[in-house]
């Protein structure tokens, strides 16, 4: 008898801990979605390549836009994407929250195919860079990083590196190039934090 009424009780206790349990994992589990997916880092500090990043929000495709690719090499596409949630962030304030992610899909592209005539279409991916905003992981707030194809972590570009100068010097939204996303565009013109100057068709590199 004293057995049983000591095992009832402990069953309350387990009960009452497994809520808690439930409670704090939904919890937890509300937490990130808010602002999920964030940068993630291994344990040297290098980026991982974000897997789920083709269900991004997507800003734009630029054809052959000369700034990666050298010279002499064919032309790709790059495809920009962002996490969902800081696109959300950006509709409602025309700025992107700390740690926005962008990731841009660079592949290749292809005219004969199928039964297409003219223009170009879609192929392997080439490569991809990705640009953060992290103020506690990069003392100058935004960091740069380059993947090959088979990559899965990468390096922050060091101090003083092309792309945090290029921009930092061009870009129209803080370091994005707004101007060139057209969903986004009047949005940051809406809130007064898009810079016109840097719509100018300009030589500078
Ligand atoms: C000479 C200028 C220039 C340099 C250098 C440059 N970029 Fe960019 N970047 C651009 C332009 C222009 C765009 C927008 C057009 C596009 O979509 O390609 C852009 C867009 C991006 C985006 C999409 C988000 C955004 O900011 O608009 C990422 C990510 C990015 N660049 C990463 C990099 C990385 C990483 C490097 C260095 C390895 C780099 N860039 C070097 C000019 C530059």
């Amino acid at each position: 008898m004293r057995f049983r009424v000591r095992s009832a009780s402990f069953l309350v206790r387990c009960f009452g801990a497994a809520c808690l349990g439930v409670m704090c994992c939904a919890l937890l589990a509300a937490a990130p979605e808010a602002k999920s997916p964030t940068p993630q880092y291994d344990a040297k500090g290098n980026l991982l390549l974000p897997a789920d990043y083709r269900d991004w929000e997507f800003l734009s495709a630029g054809y052959g836009m000369n700034y990666s690719p050298g010279p002499g090499s064919h032309e790709m596409f790059t495809n920009v994407f962002v996490q969902r949630w800081a696109y959300q962030k950006f509709l409602n304030s025309g700025k992107w929250p700390d740690q926005s992610m962008f990731v841009i899909d660079q592949r290749d592209a292809q005219s004969k195919g199928s039964i297409n005539k003219t223009g170009h279409f879609q192929t392997d991916l080439m490569g991809l860079v990705v640009e953060t905003k992290d103020s506690a992981h990069n003392p100058e707030q935004w960091a740069y990083y380059a993947f090959g194809s088979d990559d899965k972590t990468a390096e922050a570009m060091p101090k003083g590196n092309p792309c945090f100068a290029c921009h930092d010097a061009h870009a129209a939204v803080e370091h994005t190039f707004v101007q060139f996303y057209p969903t986004l565009k009047p949005v940051a013109k809406k809130f007064g934090t898009y810079d016109e100057k840097r719509e100018q068709v300009s030589d500078a590199k």
